[in-house]
């Protein structure tokens, strides 16, 4: 059964989808009976798998009791012990959690609390927030000010305050080795530029996704970049923000991606992976030594209706403990190289395979129609929308985006639930298989 052929919600797109019946581990089920593959998590989101018993048992147990418990009038042990988990596996330091119910709210909130730390000790001229070209970090106005995303920010710009950007290190595209300690430098030395041009004592913080995620297509950085970005950031006095919204809660195959360059940056925001498809929740994490002073000064002058929930809090817990008790992170390094494996023989078979890219169970490939000059398939076929239909069609469930500004550059997004197993990466490869020879034969590649 789908919708009828009216329907009162409107979505990017429009268009009727198929009613959404049932879903269980890594696979869904329509109202029709078929049968799809979630290879993409959604939107990188059910990290732990759909229908966890675990899960709903611990959020049933939280709403018999209550659901709701206003933060300002009462503390709960649910998001008390969220914060207290989250904080421990965040890199020391990092003890404050601020709960909020998205990745967009999470980007917001932590810019806000740079802001106020840095309005808090004195430097009232910081607020500028650099971030990187392509980026995405939300579209609430704030976060769309530190989003580089040109269909997405386009009709916006008027209502936005413009942030300095820098270029996002995608070495693959402009000729350089990943691989050589140089290339890191290459890109972090235009950050540091950035910051002497738009004058140090204005720039509040640096954001960045640790490895790129909807506008990069899962950009792992080059050698020496991660470290020479924080060192950049500490010689100036510079925030480093980390958008961990999705590479966090094991996505890569460490707990946070900045973890895989044992990052200490100054604020986390995290969200998706950590509600993991079971209820909105998303959360910033921030070094004693950014909270203290604001909280000190009176507190932090932000908040929202449904920040630190206690339904969400519960299932937040209860995700992270099944994080653990899994060893999902250990499970999404080892099931990434085998996926690693996977597309690397997909683009050795099909060429208009140019990139393949990511960590852990974060991976990519990116469509040309010329691998030496990395020139990208015409945007008129728009193949990141039509290769997502076909394999949809087929029953695999991926995501894709365009990975030069959004305009052009199509990527293919393979991010499937940390608990995916071997055959079932063996099952996604079939499907993709199959789905790049009819879109290949389908454009005449
Ligand atoms: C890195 C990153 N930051 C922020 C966001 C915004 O999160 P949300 O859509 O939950 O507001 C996203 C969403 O895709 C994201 O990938």
């Amino acid at each position: 059964m789908t919708t009828g052929t009216k329907s009162s919600l409107f979505y990017l797109g429009g268009g009727h989808k198929p009613v959404l019946d049932q879903a269980r581990g890594i696979y869904m089920w329509d109202q029709d009976g078929r049968r799809y593959l979630d290879g993409s998590s959604g939107a990188m989101v059910c990290n732990i798998g759909h229908g966890n018993e675990n899960v709903l048992a611990a959020m049933q147990r939280q709403m018999k009791r209550f659901t709701f418990g206003y933060r300002t009038q009462f503390e709960t042990e649910a998001s008390e012990a969220l914060a207290t988990r989250l904080a421990g596996l965040c890199p020391d330091g990092h003890e404050k959690v601020f709960f909020v119910s998205g990745g967009s709210e999470a980007v917001e909130s932590a810019m806000k609390l740079a802001r106020q730390y840095a309005v808090t000790i004195g430097e009232s001229n910081r607020w500028k927030v650099i971030s990187r070209a392509p980026s995405y970090h939300g579209c609430t106005l704030g976060a769309l000010a530190v989003t580089s995303y040109d269909p997405l920010t386009a009709p916006f710009v008027p209502m936005m305050q413009a942030m300095p950007k820098v270029p996002a290190p995608r070495a693959y595209l402009d000729g350089l080795d990943p691989n050589d300690p140089a290339t890191g430098q290459f890109y972090a030395d235009q950050l540091d530029a950035v910051i002497r041009s738009e004058g140090p004592g204005t720039v509040l913080a640096f954001l960045l996704e640790p490895i790129g995620g909807a506008s990069t297509g899962a950009l792992v950085p080059p050698q020496g970049y991660m470290q020479a970005v924080q060192d950049i950031c500490q010689a100036h006095g510079v925030l480093l923000i980390m958008d961990e919204v999705m590479t966090g809660a094991a996505r890569t195959g460490r707990f946070l991606g900045g973890d895989h360059w044992n990052m200490k940056p100054d604020i986390i925001a995290m969200s998706k992976g950590l509600g993991a498809g079971y209820v909105p929740l998303g959360a910033v994490i921030a070094h004693e030594r950014v909270v203290e002073p604001v909280i000190k000064s009176g507190g932090f002058n932000h908040g929202f209706t449904y920040a630190g929930n206690p339904l969400a809090s519960a299932a937040g817990l209860a995700v992270l403990d099944e994080i653990e008790r899994l060893d999902l992170a250990g499970n999404a390094a080892r099931m990434g190289l085998h996926l690693t494996n996977i597309l690397t023989g997909l683009m050795d078979r099909h060429q208009i395979i140019g990139d393949v890219r990511g960590l852990g169970l974060l991976q990519a490939f990116e469509f040309m129609s010329d691998r030496q000059t990395k020139a990208p398939l015409p945007a008129r076929m728009r193949a990141f929308d039509r290769f997502l239909q076909i394999a949809y069609g087929l029953g695999l469930i991926v995501y894709s985006r365009r990975t030069r500004q959004g305009l052009e550059g199509d990527h293919i997004i393979i991010a499937p639930p940390l608990i995916i197993t071997k055959p079932q990466l063996d099952e996604i490869e079939v499907m993709l298989d199959e789905a790049l020879c009819i879109f290949s034969k389908e454009i005449g590649a």
